[in-house]
């Protein structure tokens, strides 16, 4: 009897000892990953994780420092309390190493000044909004900023298409929206091009009517729209643009790529735009047609902006795993940050003093065929 209870006492000291999250942390590397797998943004996340999968499959089945990796994916719902939330859960429950994510940019803001309290390294692989990476030292990102991406957008609209009256349609409710609208404004104008309102036209996420948003800008006659938004709202405006027949190009920014925009934008409104973005399936890199071919493999069809930048994230993450001194998370950090040269399907990738990286945009057409490459801007 004694025996008995002794062997259940012993038992269950066991099963907690190895069900705890602490000896999880002591065997393996964990990885949080925050991403909106489900929401208005969903194919960020799921072309985020499928990215990042094809990244692990990559490295095989390896080890670094004598311990396995282990990955948990979050749902942030693409809200930026979820966001903060899954952030708290993967670092106070589960005890992660690293966190990767998020994509929307005001989902990363929420979540990043509880990685940098905790000195737990965040590396973002999508987050463009230049005020991310200023939360602090454990917070850090792969992709380039708004602060270039709006730049670029604003020189194509006035150097390649020759425009010269821009109207500007925002999301009010994304700082990314509201950060790279500005960056564009300004850039437009010190070339010589004109606003034909000085109030951006704006939307909330979730709006689903666009039409008398879309009337007071037809009103302002502009030969370009800027549109820097996502694509559940950037294909219902297309979409209801050309309905108004409402003509000119519609210009935007990474938000727009998404294997779901072709279907929501309709035939009609997904023709005659442009968009700035971190990498084209089309690009003949032999590294990056062999990822193309491997993704189009598994997931049936051609990988966008975020699958890429997803598995460059990881791979870079990877690499300063088995780089740092020791998974101290300061170790960590300082390994992240000191990132250099790697080469990646979405660019070479070399952190800065600002934990950005520096790398090449590409222009897209948007066609009912998919995004089509233009031109490849360097910094
Ligand atoms: N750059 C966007 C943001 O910061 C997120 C994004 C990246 C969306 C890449 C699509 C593709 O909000």
């Amino acid at each position: 009897m004694r025996y008995g209870r002794l062997t259940t006492l012993c038992i269950s000291l066991l099963m907690m000892t190895l069900t705890s999250p602490l000896w999880a942390s002591k065997k393996t590397i964990t990885i949080g990953a925050v991403f909106p797998m489900t929401g208005p943004i969903a194919t960020y996340g799921q072309e985020s994780v499928n990215g990042i999968n094809l990244a692990l499959k990559k490295v095989g089945d390896i080890s670094i420092k004598g311990r396995k990796i282990r990955l948990i994916v979050e749902d942030n719902k693409g809200e930026p309390i979820e966001s903060a939330n899954s952030v708290r859960k993967l670092i106070n429950i589960d005890k992660v190493n690293a966190v990767i994510g998020s994509v929307a940019s005001s989902n990363t803001l929420a979540g990043a000044p509880i990685a940098q309290q905790a000195e737990v390294p965040l590396l973002t692989p999508a987050s463009t909004n230049e005020a991310v990476t200023k939360t602090g030292n454990f917070i850090s990102r792969t992709c380039f900023t708004d602060g270039f991406q709006g730049v670029v957008m604003a020189r194509f609209a006035f150097n390649n298409l020759k425009k010269r009256n821009v109207a500007i349609i925002i999301d009010n409710s994304s700082d990314y929206s509201k950060g790279l609208a500005a960056v564009f404004k300004k850039e437009f104008q010190r070339l010589g091009g004109k606003l034909v309102s000085q109030r951006d036209f704006a939307y909330q996420q979730k709006d689903i009517d666009f039409k008398s948003l879309l009337r007071k800008v037809k009103r302002k006659r502009p030969d370009v729209i800027f549109l820097p938004g996502y694509y559940t709202e950037v294909g219902l405006i297309l979409r209801q643009a050309r309905q108004m027949n409402i003509k000119m190009p519609f210009l935007g920014g990474d938000g727009w790529d998404s294997p779901k925009l072709q279907e929501l934008a309709g035939p009609k409104g997904i023709k005659n735009n442009y968009i700035s973005s971190h990498f084209s399936p089309d690009d003949q890199d032999p590294m990056v047609q062999e990822f193309v071919k491997k993704y189009i493999k598994i997931h049936k069809q051609r990988p966008g902006a975020m699958a890429a930048l997803g598995y460059d994230g990881m791979l870079v993450l990877l690499d300063a795993l088995k780089r740092a001194k020791s998974l101290k998370s300061k170790d960590l950090a300082l390994a992240i940050n000191s990132t250099k040269q790697f080469k990646g399907v979405t660019g070479t990738i070399s952190i800065d003093r600002q934990r950005n990286a520096t790398k090449s945009a590409v222009v897209l057409e948007t066609t009912a065929k998919g995004n089509i490459f233009n031109t490849k801007v360097n910094p």
